[in-house]
Protein backbone atom coordinates (compact mmCIF):
# COMPACT_ATOMS: atom_id res chain seq x y z
CA UNK A 1 0.00 0.00 0.00
CA UNK A 2 1.40 3.37 -0.72
CA UNK A 3 2.88 4.26 2.84
CA UNK A 4 0.97 6.89 4.67
CA UNK A 5 3.11 10.28 6.13
CA UNK A 6 4.17 9.43 9.98
CA UNK A 7 2.61 12.52 11.91
CA UNK A 8 4.23 13.22 15.28
CA UNK A 9 2.66 16.13 17.29
CA UNK A 10 5.15 17.67 20.27
CA UNK A 11 5.11 21.18 22.32
CA UNK A 12 5.98 23.73 20.82
CA UNK A 13 7.67 25.43 23.70
CA UNK A 14 10.33 22.42 24.30
CA UNK A 15 10.91 22.60 19.90
CA UNK A 16 14.46 23.93 18.51
CA UNK A 17 12.96 25.43 14.83
CA UNK A 18 16.13 26.70 14.12
CA UNK A 19 17.35 23.32 14.11
CA UNK A 20 14.61 21.59 12.66
CA UNK A 21 15.89 19.99 8.78
CA UNK A 22 13.21 19.94 5.93
CA UNK A 23 10.40 22.38 5.69
CA UNK A 24 9.22 24.66 8.44
CA UNK A 25 6.00 25.98 8.24
CA UNK A 26 5.09 28.92 10.28
CA UNK A 27 1.88 31.31 10.41
CA UNK A 28 0.40 34.60 9.81
CA UNK A 29 -3.34 36.01 11.35
CA UNK A 30 -4.97 37.27 8.31
CA UNK A 31 -4.05 40.79 9.68
CA UNK A 32 -0.09 40.26 9.14
CA UNK A 33 0.30 39.39 13.00
CA UNK A 34 2.84 37.05 12.97
CA UNK A 35 3.11 33.50 15.72
CA UNK A 36 5.43 33.16 18.19
CA UNK A 37 7.59 30.84 16.25
CA UNK A 38 7.14 32.94 13.00
CA UNK A 39 8.34 35.88 15.18
CA UNK A 40 11.44 33.93 16.13
CA UNK A 41 11.98 32.76 12.61
CA UNK A 42 11.94 36.58 10.97
CA UNK A 43 14.38 37.74 13.30
CA UNK A 44 16.47 34.71 12.31
CA UNK A 45 15.71 35.52 8.96
CA UNK A 46 16.31 39.33 9.43
CA UNK A 47 12.55 40.55 8.35
CA UNK A 48 12.14 38.23 5.73
CA UNK A 49 8.67 37.22 6.68
CA UNK A 50 7.45 40.59 7.49
CA UNK A 51 9.01 42.27 4.38
CA UNK A 52 7.16 39.76 2.73
CA UNK A 53 3.53 40.82 4.13
CA UNK A 54 4.72 43.93 3.59
CA UNK A 55 3.95 43.41 -0.32
CA UNK A 56 0.68 43.68 -1.44
CA UNK A 57 -1.64 40.73 -1.93
CA UNK A 58 0.47 38.44 0.32
CA UNK A 59 -0.87 36.89 3.27
CA UNK A 60 -4.71 36.99 4.43
CA UNK A 61 -6.08 34.29 2.60
CA UNK A 62 -5.94 30.71 3.03
CA UNK A 63 -2.92 28.93 0.93
CA UNK A 64 0.91 29.56 1.38
CA UNK A 65 1.65 33.65 1.37
CA UNK A 66 5.38 32.67 0.79
CA UNK A 67 7.89 30.10 0.38
CA UNK A 68 11.86 31.48 1.24
CA UNK A 69 14.81 28.68 -0.13
CA UNK A 70 17.80 28.09 2.25
CA UNK A 71 16.89 30.76 4.59
CA UNK A 72 20.06 32.27 6.36
CA UNK A 73 20.28 31.13 10.00
CA UNK A 74 18.20 28.35 9.66
CA UNK A 75 19.18 24.38 9.29
CA UNK A 76 15.73 24.26 7.29
CA UNK A 77 16.03 23.76 3.31
CA UNK A 78 12.50 25.62 2.65
CA UNK A 79 10.37 28.15 5.33
CA UNK A 80 6.71 28.56 4.56
CA UNK A 81 4.69 31.05 5.73
CA UNK A 82 1.32 30.07 5.55
CA UNK A 83 -2.19 31.74 6.32
CA UNK A 84 -5.14 30.27 7.73
CA UNK A 85 -7.27 33.63 6.51
CA UNK A 86 -10.20 35.45 8.76
CA UNK A 87 -12.11 33.39 11.47
CA UNK A 88 -10.95 30.38 9.72
CA UNK A 89 -13.40 27.24 8.85
CA UNK A 90 -12.44 23.44 8.14
CA UNK A 91 -12.44 24.13 4.81
CA UNK A 92 -10.18 26.71 5.08
CA UNK A 93 -8.05 24.90 6.67
CA UNK A 94 -8.24 22.28 4.00
CA UNK A 95 -7.28 24.92 1.41
CA UNK A 96 -4.09 25.19 3.61
CA UNK A 97 -3.20 21.84 4.67
CA UNK A 98 -3.46 20.84 1.04
CA UNK A 99 -1.57 24.56 -0.39
CA UNK A 100 1.38 23.27 2.54
CA UNK A 101 1.60 20.11 0.86
CA UNK A 102 1.65 21.18 -2.42
CA UNK A 103 4.33 23.89 -1.35
CA UNK A 104 6.76 21.19 0.76
CA UNK A 105 10.10 20.10 -0.72
CA UNK A 106 12.34 17.08 -0.08
CA UNK A 107 12.64 16.05 3.79
CA UNK A 108 10.99 16.16 6.98
CA UNK A 109 8.19 18.80 8.06
CA UNK A 110 7.25 20.78 10.58
CA UNK A 111 4.61 22.79 11.59
CA UNK A 112 4.35 25.25 14.36
CA UNK A 113 1.16 25.92 15.22
CA UNK A 114 1.40 27.26 18.58
CA UNK A 115 -0.25 30.87 18.96
CA UNK A 116 -3.17 30.08 15.98
CA UNK A 117 -5.87 29.93 19.08
CA UNK A 118 -8.11 27.45 20.28
CA UNK A 119 -10.55 27.53 17.51
CA UNK A 120 -8.39 26.82 14.64
CA UNK A 121 -9.36 24.04 12.95
CA UNK A 122 -5.94 22.36 13.10
CA UNK A 123 -6.96 18.52 12.62
CA UNK A 124 -8.05 19.63 8.89
CA UNK A 125 -5.22 21.14 8.10
CA UNK A 126 -3.48 18.30 9.53
CA UNK A 127 -5.74 16.02 7.96
CA UNK A 128 -5.63 17.47 4.26
CA UNK A 129 -2.04 17.70 4.71
CA UNK A 130 -1.65 14.33 5.16
CA UNK A 131 -4.34 13.18 2.13
CA UNK A 132 -2.32 15.68 -0.33
CA UNK A 133 0.69 14.02 -0.02
CA UNK A 134 -0.48 11.03 -1.55
CA UNK A 135 1.87 9.84 -4.36
CA UNK A 136 0.63 6.42 -6.58
CA UNK A 137 4.46 4.71 -7.40
CA UNK A 138 3.63 1.79 -7.65
CA UNK A 139 5.18 0.87 -11.40
CA UNK A 140 7.53 4.37 -11.51
CA UNK A 141 11.46 2.83 -11.21
CA UNK A 142 12.06 5.51 -8.35
CA UNK A 143 9.04 3.00 -6.64
CA UNK A 144 10.25 3.79 -2.85
CA UNK A 145 11.50 0.25 -1.17
CA UNK A 146 9.99 -0.41 2.62
CA UNK A 147 11.14 1.86 4.81
CA UNK A 148 12.65 4.26 2.19
CA UNK A 149 12.46 7.97 2.19
CA UNK A 150 9.95 8.77 -0.51
CA UNK A 151 11.25 10.70 -3.35
CA UNK A 152 8.58 13.32 -2.79
CA UNK A 153 7.15 14.61 -0.06
CA UNK A 154 8.09 13.93 3.30
CA UNK A 155 7.29 10.72 5.48
CA UNK A 156 7.57 12.26 9.05
CA UNK A 157 5.33 15.57 9.88
CA UNK A 158 6.20 17.17 13.04
CA UNK A 159 3.30 19.26 14.45
CA UNK A 160 4.05 21.43 17.36
CA UNK A 161 1.15 22.63 19.39
CA UNK A 162 0.52 24.11 22.69
CA UNK A 163 -1.73 21.53 23.07
CA UNK A 164 -0.28 18.89 21.31
CA UNK A 165 -2.20 15.63 23.91
CA UNK A 166 -5.47 17.41 22.63
CA UNK A 167 -4.33 16.41 18.88
CA UNK A 168 -2.84 13.26 19.42
CA UNK A 169 -6.03 11.88 21.16
CA UNK A 170 -7.51 12.76 17.75
CA UNK A 171 -4.89 11.43 15.41
CA UNK A 172 -5.58 7.60 15.93
CA UNK A 173 -9.02 7.99 14.09
CA UNK A 174 -7.57 10.47 11.74
CA UNK A 175 -4.43 7.80 11.05
CA UNK A 176 -7.14 5.42 10.41
CA UNK A 177 -9.33 7.79 8.12
CA UNK A 178 -6.22 8.84 5.54
CA UNK A 179 -5.49 4.51 5.81
CA UNK A 180 -9.11 4.10 4.26
CA UNK A 181 -8.57 6.80 1.64
CA UNK A 182 -5.31 6.04 0.79
CA UNK A 183 -6.65 1.98 0.21
CA UNK A 184 -9.43 3.46 -2.20
CA UNK A 185 -6.86 5.39 -4.28
CA UNK A 186 -4.86 2.32 -4.71
CA UNK A 187 -7.13 0.61 -5.59
CA UNK A 188 -8.94 3.00 -7.82
CA UNK A 189 -5.58 3.89 -9.14
CA UNK A 190 -4.60 0.24 -9.97
CA UNK A 191 -4.67 -0.50 -13.81
CA UNK A 192 -6.91 -3.64 -14.83
CA UNK A 193 -4.41 -5.73 -15.62
CA UNK A 194 -3.44 -5.78 -12.27
CA UNK A 195 -6.65 -5.22 -10.56
CA UNK A 196 -8.76 -8.08 -12.00
CA UNK A 197 -12.10 -9.39 -9.81
CA UNK A 198 -9.35 -12.31 -8.54
CA UNK A 199 -7.30 -9.43 -7.44
CA UNK A 200 -9.57 -7.17 -5.69
CA UNK A 201 -11.29 -9.89 -4.04
CA UNK A 202 -7.98 -10.93 -2.42
CA UNK A 203 -7.27 -7.14 -1.22
CA UNK A 204 -10.94 -7.60 0.28
CA UNK A 205 -9.72 -10.56 1.72
CA UNK A 206 -6.49 -10.07 3.50
CA UNK A 207 -8.75 -7.02 5.89
CA UNK A 208 -9.48 -10.27 7.49
CA UNK A 209 -6.10 -9.47 9.79
CA UNK A 210 -7.47 -6.18 10.52
CA UNK A 211 -10.62 -7.77 12.20
CA UNK A 212 -12.85 -7.90 9.18
CA UNK A 213 -15.35 -10.71 8.52
CA UNK A 214 -14.84 -10.97 4.66
CA UNK A 215 -16.83 -13.28 2.27
CA UNK A 216 -16.37 -14.36 -1.14
CA UNK A 217 -19.37 -15.79 -3.85
CA UNK A 218 -18.01 -17.08 -6.69
CA UNK A 219 -20.17 -17.60 -9.91
CA UNK A 220 -21.74 -20.69 -8.78
CA UNK A 221 -23.05 -19.39 -6.02
CA UNK A 222 -24.03 -16.11 -7.55
CA UNK A 223 -26.12 -18.46 -10.24
CA UNK A 224 -27.55 -20.13 -7.27
CA UNK A 225 -29.00 -17.09 -5.87
CA UNK A 226 -30.17 -16.06 -9.00
CA UNK A 227 -27.87 -13.00 -10.18
CA UNK A 228 -28.31 -13.21 -13.65
CA UNK A 229 -28.42 -9.63 -14.22
CA UNK A 230 -25.15 -8.94 -11.99
CA UNK A 231 -23.75 -12.59 -14.28
CA UNK A 232 -24.92 -11.15 -17.53
CA UNK A 233 -22.21 -7.92 -17.31
CA UNK A 234 -19.68 -10.21 -17.02
CA UNK A 235 -20.55 -12.53 -19.24
CA UNK A 236 -17.65 -11.45 -21.92
CA UNK A 237 -14.86 -11.25 -19.43
CA UNK A 238 -12.03 -14.18 -18.50
CA UNK A 239 -12.79 -13.28 -15.34
CA UNK A 240 -14.85 -14.54 -12.69
CA UNK A 241 -17.84 -12.41 -11.40
CA UNK A 242 -17.93 -12.14 -7.80
CA UNK A 243 -19.66 -10.34 -5.19
CA UNK A 244 -17.82 -9.23 -1.96
CA UNK A 245 -19.29 -9.86 1.39
CA UNK A 246 -17.17 -7.35 4.40
CA UNK A 247 -18.62 -7.14 7.98
CA UNK A 248 -17.88 -5.44 11.14
CA UNK A 249 -19.91 -5.69 13.73
CA UNK A 250 -18.92 -3.37 16.44
CA UNK A 251 -21.88 -2.37 17.58
CA UNK A 252 -24.65 -4.42 19.85
CA UNK A 253 -27.41 -6.88 18.37
CA UNK A 254 -29.21 -4.47 16.11
CA UNK A 255 -29.08 -5.26 12.37
CA UNK A 256 -26.28 -3.40 10.17
CA UNK A 257 -26.30 -0.59 8.15
CA UNK A 258 -25.10 -1.37 4.63
CA UNK A 259 -22.88 0.05 2.35
CA UNK A 260 -23.09 -1.27 -1.48
CA UNK A 261 -21.02 -0.58 -4.13
CA UNK A 262 -20.25 -0.87 -8.22
CA UNK A 263 -17.36 -2.43 -8.86
CA UNK A 264 -16.54 -3.10 -12.48
CA UNK A 265 -13.37 -3.43 -12.49
CA UNK A 266 -12.77 -2.14 -16.72
CA UNK A 267 -15.95 -0.99 -18.80
CA UNK A 268 -14.83 -0.60 -22.00
CA UNK A 269 -19.26 -0.70 -22.44
CA UNK A 270 -19.25 -4.39 -24.11
CA UNK A 271 -21.14 -4.74 -27.35
CA UNK A 272 -22.15 -1.28 -27.14
CA UNK A 273 -18.62 -0.27 -27.41
CA UNK A 274 -17.32 2.67 -25.90
CA UNK A 275 -15.04 4.85 -28.19
CA UNK A 276 -11.07 4.98 -28.00
CA UNK A 277 -10.76 8.31 -26.73
CA UNK A 278 -10.70 8.03 -22.66
CA UNK A 279 -11.36 4.45 -22.44
CA UNK A 280 -8.07 4.18 -20.27
CA UNK A 281 -10.40 5.86 -17.61
CA UNK A 282 -12.33 3.29 -17.15
CA UNK A 283 -9.73 1.34 -14.86
CA UNK A 284 -11.56 3.96 -12.30
CA UNK A 285 -15.05 1.91 -12.69
CA UNK A 286 -14.64 0.17 -9.85
CA UNK A 287 -14.71 3.30 -7.05
CA UNK A 288 -17.76 2.44 -5.95
CA UNK A 289 -16.58 -0.65 -4.69
CA UNK A 290 -13.31 0.79 -4.06
CA UNK A 291 -14.95 3.27 -1.36
CA UNK A 292 -17.04 1.17 0.34
CA UNK A 293 -13.89 -0.89 0.90
CA UNK A 294 -11.75 2.24 2.23
CA UNK A 295 -14.72 2.75 4.58
CA UNK A 296 -15.38 -0.59 5.88
CA UNK A 297 -10.91 -0.46 6.62
CA UNK A 298 -11.24 2.75 8.40
CA UNK A 299 -14.08 1.64 10.19
CA UNK A 300 -12.35 -2.08 11.17
CA UNK A 301 -8.96 0.36 12.21
CA UNK A 302 -10.38 2.71 14.65
CA UNK A 303 -12.96 -0.13 15.91
CA UNK A 304 -16.29 1.94 15.60
CA UNK A 305 -18.98 1.04 17.74
CA UNK A 306 -21.14 0.22 14.82
CA UNK A 307 -22.52 -2.56 12.84
CA UNK A 308 -22.11 -2.43 9.03
CA UNK A 309 -21.68 -4.29 6.54
CA UNK A 310 -20.41 -3.49 2.67
CA UNK A 311 -21.12 -5.62 -0.08
CA UNK A 312 -19.16 -5.09 -3.70
CA UNK A 313 -20.11 -6.80 -7.09
CA UNK A 314 -17.11 -7.28 -8.79
CA UNK A 315 -17.45 -7.89 -12.30
CA UNK A 316 -15.56 -6.99 -15.82
CA UNK A 317 -17.53 -5.49 -18.94
CA UNK A 318 -15.92 -6.80 -22.07
CA UNK A 319 -16.56 -7.40 -25.58
CA UNK A 320 -16.45 -11.43 -26.64
CA UNK A 321 -18.42 -14.01 -28.51
CA UNK A 322 -20.11 -14.46 -25.24
CA UNK A 323 -20.75 -10.92 -24.11
CA UNK A 324 -24.39 -9.98 -23.98
CA UNK A 325 -26.06 -8.28 -26.18
CA UNK A 326 -28.23 -5.60 -26.74
CA UNK A 327 -31.59 -6.89 -27.18
CA UNK A 328 -30.61 -10.08 -24.32
CA UNK A 329 -33.45 -10.05 -21.72
CA UNK A 330 -31.80 -11.18 -18.11
CA UNK A 331 -33.98 -12.21 -15.06
CA UNK A 332 -32.64 -10.15 -12.31
CA UNK A 333 -32.34 -12.01 -8.34
CA UNK A 334 -35.64 -10.26 -7.41
CA UNK A 335 -37.47 -11.51 -10.11
CA UNK A 336 -37.94 -8.37 -12.45
CA UNK A 337 -36.64 -9.13 -16.19
CA UNK A 338 -34.47 -6.65 -17.61
CA UNK A 339 -34.57 -5.99 -21.67
CA UNK A 340 -30.67 -4.75 -22.22
CA UNK A 341 -30.67 -1.86 -24.51
CA UNK A 342 -26.99 -1.09 -23.92
CA UNK A 343 -24.72 -3.33 -22.83
CA UNK A 344 -22.68 -0.03 -21.48
CA UNK A 345 -25.31 0.60 -19.09
CA UNK A 346 -24.17 -1.96 -16.94
CA UNK A 347 -23.01 -0.70 -12.89
CA UNK A 348 -26.96 -0.36 -12.70
CA UNK A 349 -27.50 -4.13 -13.91
CA UNK A 350 -24.88 -5.17 -11.26
CA UNK A 351 -26.50 -3.02 -8.45
CA UNK A 352 -30.03 -4.22 -8.74
CA UNK A 353 -28.77 -7.94 -7.69
CA UNK A 354 -26.50 -6.53 -5.32
CA UNK A 355 -28.90 -4.02 -3.68
CA UNK A 356 -31.49 -7.45 -3.75
CA UNK A 357 -29.22 -9.67 -2.26
CA UNK A 358 -28.19 -6.89 0.93
CA UNK A 359 -32.19 -6.27 1.66
CA UNK A 360 -32.76 -10.31 1.62
CA UNK A 361 -29.83 -11.48 3.54
CA UNK A 362 -28.92 -8.68 5.96
CA UNK A 363 -32.41 -6.50 6.53
CA UNK A 364 -30.30 -3.39 7.03
CA UNK A 365 -31.61 -0.28 8.45
CA UNK A 366 -30.10 1.74 5.75
CA UNK A 367 -28.22 1.80 2.55
CA UNK A 368 -25.96 3.85 0.89
CA UNK A 369 -24.65 2.84 -2.72
CA UNK A 370 -22.10 4.20 -4.34
CA UNK A 371 -21.02 4.17 -7.81
CA UNK A 372 -19.84 5.64 -11.00
CA UNK A 373 -22.56 5.07 -12.45
CA UNK A 374 -23.42 7.61 -15.57
CA UNK A 375 -21.89 10.21 -17.23
CA UNK A 376 -24.71 12.41 -17.22
CA UNK A 377 -24.28 13.40 -13.62
CA UNK A 378 -20.72 15.13 -14.51
CA UNK A 379 -22.76 16.64 -17.55
CA UNK A 380 -25.12 17.91 -14.10
CA UNK A 381 -22.68 18.55 -11.36
CA UNK A 382 -18.97 18.42 -13.45
CA UNK A 383 -16.65 17.20 -11.18
CA UNK A 384 -16.85 19.77 -8.14
CA UNK A 385 -19.99 17.45 -6.09
CA UNK A 386 -21.48 14.10 -6.31
CA UNK A 387 -24.96 14.16 -7.36
CA UNK A 388 -27.12 11.65 -5.10
CA UNK A 389 -30.73 10.35 -4.65
CA UNK A 390 -32.92 9.55 -1.45
CA UNK A 391 -35.65 7.96 -0.20
CA UNK A 392 -35.39 9.41 3.48
CA UNK A 393 -35.03 12.78 4.39
CA UNK A 394 -33.55 12.00 7.86
CA UNK A 395 -30.97 9.60 6.21
CA UNK A 396 -30.38 13.02 3.50
CA UNK A 397 -29.97 15.39 6.15
CA UNK A 398 -27.29 13.10 7.86
CA UNK A 399 -25.28 12.56 4.57
CA UNK A 400 -25.19 16.30 4.18
CA UNK A 401 -24.04 17.39 7.67
CA UNK A 402 -21.46 14.41 6.83
CA UNK A 403 -20.30 15.88 3.47
CA UNK A 404 -20.05 19.46 4.75
CA UNK A 405 -18.14 18.36 7.63
CA UNK A 406 -15.22 16.56 5.81
CA UNK A 407 -15.42 18.63 2.33
CA UNK A 408 -16.57 15.49 0.37
CA UNK A 409 -19.02 18.27 -1.05
CA UNK A 410 -22.21 16.54 -3.05
CA UNK A 411 -25.65 17.69 -4.20
CA UNK A 412 -28.99 16.49 -3.80
CA UNK A 413 -30.87 15.30 -6.91
CA UNK A 414 -35.15 14.37 -7.27
CA UNK A 415 -36.13 10.84 -7.69
CA UNK A 416 -39.50 10.50 -9.01
CA UNK A 417 -42.47 8.66 -11.18
CA UNK A 418 -42.09 10.24 -14.87
CA UNK A 419 -38.14 8.94 -14.65
CA UNK A 420 -38.71 5.71 -13.65
CA UNK A 421 -41.67 6.29 -16.69
CA UNK A 422 -38.63 6.32 -19.29
CA UNK A 423 -37.71 2.55 -18.00
CA UNK A 424 -40.80 1.01 -19.03
CA UNK A 425 -39.72 -1.47 -21.80
CA UNK A 426 -41.97 -3.15 -24.39
CA UNK A 427 -41.35 -6.63 -23.73
CA UNK A 428 -39.72 -7.10 -19.99
CA UNK A 429 -40.60 -5.12 -16.57
CA UNK A 430 -37.77 -2.85 -17.39
CA UNK A 431 -35.12 -1.55 -19.88
CA UNK A 432 -32.09 -0.57 -18.56
CA UNK A 433 -31.69 2.91 -20.48
CA UNK A 434 -34.08 5.65 -20.30
CA UNK A 435 -33.23 7.98 -22.99
CA UNK A 436 -30.75 11.03 -23.00
CA UNK A 437 -32.62 12.93 -20.97
CA UNK A 438 -32.45 13.25 -16.98
CA UNK A 439 -29.81 10.02 -17.61
CA UNK A 440 -28.38 10.06 -14.10
CA UNK A 441 -31.82 10.33 -12.07
CA UNK A 442 -33.19 7.29 -14.48
CA UNK A 443 -30.46 5.41 -13.50
CA UNK A 444 -31.11 6.01 -9.87
CA UNK A 445 -34.60 5.39 -10.60
CA UNK A 446 -33.84 2.05 -11.96
CA UNK A 447 -31.91 1.08 -8.99
CA UNK A 448 -35.16 2.28 -6.57
CA UNK A 449 -36.97 -0.12 -8.37
CA UNK A 450 -34.94 -3.05 -6.58
CA UNK A 451 -35.20 -1.25 -3.34
CA UNK A 452 -38.37 -2.18 -0.97
CA UNK A 453 -40.69 0.19 0.14
CA UNK A 454 -39.78 1.43 3.26
CA UNK A 455 -36.47 0.88 3.48
CA UNK A 456 -34.03 3.91 3.61
CA UNK A 457 -31.54 4.12 0.74
CA UNK A 458 -29.30 6.69 -0.80
CA UNK A 459 -27.67 5.87 -4.28
CA UNK A 460 -25.02 8.25 -4.73
CA UNK A 461 -23.24 8.93 -8.39
CA UNK A 462 -19.52 9.19 -8.28
CA UNK A 463 -18.51 9.70 -11.76
CA UNK A 464 -17.51 12.67 -11.73
CA UNK A 465 -15.70 13.00 -8.37
CA UNK A 466 -13.74 9.74 -7.71
CA UNK A 467 -11.05 10.25 -9.76
CA UNK A 468 -9.40 14.72 -10.28
CA UNK A 469 -7.74 15.15 -13.77
CA UNK A 470 -6.16 18.55 -12.04
CA UNK A 471 -5.79 17.75 -8.75
CA UNK A 472 -7.83 18.94 -5.38
CA UNK A 473 -7.58 20.37 -2.25
CA UNK A 474 -7.27 17.12 -0.70
CA UNK A 475 -6.00 15.24 -3.61
CA UNK A 476 -3.07 15.23 -6.37
CA UNK A 477 -4.51 14.15 -9.79
CA UNK A 478 -6.23 10.44 -9.90
CA UNK A 479 -8.03 8.79 -7.73
CA UNK A 480 -9.63 11.20 -4.66
CA UNK A 481 -11.14 8.79 -2.38
CA UNK A 482 -14.03 10.86 -2.22
CA UNK A 483 -17.10 9.39 0.43
CA UNK A 484 -14.42 7.58 2.42
CA UNK A 485 -14.41 10.66 4.93
CA UNK A 486 -18.17 11.14 5.01
CA UNK A 487 -19.30 7.80 4.64
CA UNK A 488 -17.25 7.05 8.19
CA UNK A 489 -18.53 10.32 9.15
CA UNK A 490 -21.91 9.01 8.78
CA UNK A 491 -21.47 5.84 10.61
CA UNK A 492 -20.14 7.93 13.37
CA UNK A 493 -22.92 10.25 13.74
CA UNK A 494 -25.30 8.19 12.82
CA UNK A 495 -24.56 4.97 14.27
CA UNK A 496 -22.33 5.28 17.38
CA UNK A 497 -23.47 5.85 20.69
CA UNK A 498 -21.89 9.31 22.36
CA UNK A 499 -18.34 9.19 24.04
N1 LIG B 1 -18.98 3.73 -16.08
C1 LIG B 1 -19.84 4.47 -16.91
C2 LIG B 1 -20.12 5.89 -16.37
C3 LIG B 1 -18.93 6.81 -16.29
C4 LIG B 1 -18.70 7.74 -17.29
C5 LIG B 1 -18.10 6.81 -15.19
C6 LIG B 1 -17.63 8.62 -17.20
C7 LIG B 1 -17.03 7.68 -15.11
C8 LIG B 1 -16.80 8.59 -16.10
C9 LIG B 1 -21.18 3.76 -17.04
O1 LIG B 1 -21.13 2.38 -16.97
C10 LIG B 1 -21.73 4.10 -18.37
O2 LIG B 1 -21.16 3.72 -19.35
N2 LIG B 1 -22.85 4.81 -18.40
C11 LIG B 1 -23.47 5.21 -19.61
C12 LIG B 1 -24.95 4.92 -19.50
C13 LIG B 1 -25.70 5.05 -20.79
C14 LIG B 1 -25.29 3.96 -21.74
C15 LIG B 1 -27.18 4.98 -20.51
C16 LIG B 1 -23.22 6.69 -19.82
O3 LIG B 1 -23.19 7.43 -18.83
O4 LIG B 1 -22.99 7.08 -20.96
MN1 LIG C 1 -20.74 1.50 -18.84
ZN1 LIG D 1 -19.58 1.60 -15.91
Amino acid sequence: MTPLPHILFDAEAEADLAAAEGTVIVFAAADGTLTPAATALDAAMGGALTRALAEPGVGGKPGVAESFGWPAGLAARRVLLACLGADPDAAAARKTGGAIAKALAKGPATLATAGLGDEAPLADLVMALALRLYDFRAYKKSKPAEGDEPEQGPRTIRVLSDRPEALAGGSRAMMALAEGVFFTRDLVNEPANVLTTDEFAARLAAMQEIGLDVEILGEPELQTLGMRALLGVGQGSASETKVVVMRWMGGGQEAPFALVGKGVVFDTGGISLKPASGMEDMTMDMGGAGTVAGVMRTLALRKARANVVGVVGLVENMPDGTAQRPGDIVRSMKGDTIEIINTDAEGRLLLADVLWYVQQTFKPTGIVDLATLTGAVIIALGHHRAGYYATDDALAADLEAACAATGDETWRLPLGKPYAEQLKSAKADLKNTGGRSAGSVTAAEFLHAFVEDGVPWIHIDIAGTATTSAGTDMAPKGATGWGVAALDRLVRTRLEPEG
